[in-house]
């Protein structure tokens, strides 16, 4: 397999794209300043299953509160836990406290914007890391 290389020089924050690696989707965020500031938040990670992703296996550069290289960008392999279908990104509304989130739309596992599934849904673990390094601030690549 070919590394694949993104240009996220286009990518405006609280904005999501999908590229495919292997076969799959990848989802990449743009993460918002209050974003991440949400995902440290510890009244919400008490809504999370697994917040500190210990029920799977991580790469070292994703073992820490933003799951991943640098904290603005997320990036996930977007296939639901559960079953597999591709969970869609649900952007932020502008009623307060609304922040984006991923919903399955298959049996409605949802996952906050570091990948990580709520509590009481079917998927059991959060969504996947994939290998990836930055080369540049607004290039990834991936494999
Ligand atoms: Fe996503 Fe079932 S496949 S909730």
């Amino acid at each position: 397999h070919q590394p694949v290389e993104v240009d996220l020089s286009k990518l405006a924050p609280g904005q999501q794209m999908t590229t495919v690696w292997q076969g799959k989707p990848v989802f990449i965020l743009r993460r918002t300043p209050e974003e991440l500031a949400r995902l440290q938040n510890a009244a919400l990670n008490e809504t999370l299953r697994d917040a500190q992703s210990e029920a799977l296996q991580q790469p070292p550069y994703a073992r820490n509160w933003h799951r991943s290289v640098v904290p603005e960008y997320g990036v996930y392999v977007g296939i639901c836990t559960h079953l597999g279908c591709v969970p869609a990104y649900m952007p932020p509304t502008p009623a307060p406290d609304q922040t984006g989130f991923y919903a399955c739309p298959c049996h409605g596992s949802h996952f906050d914007l570091a990948g990580r599934v709520l509590k009481g849904a079917p998927a059991p673990y959060n969504l996947p890391v994939p290998p990836y390094v930055m080369p540049t601030p607004t290039t990834l690549r991936l494999g």
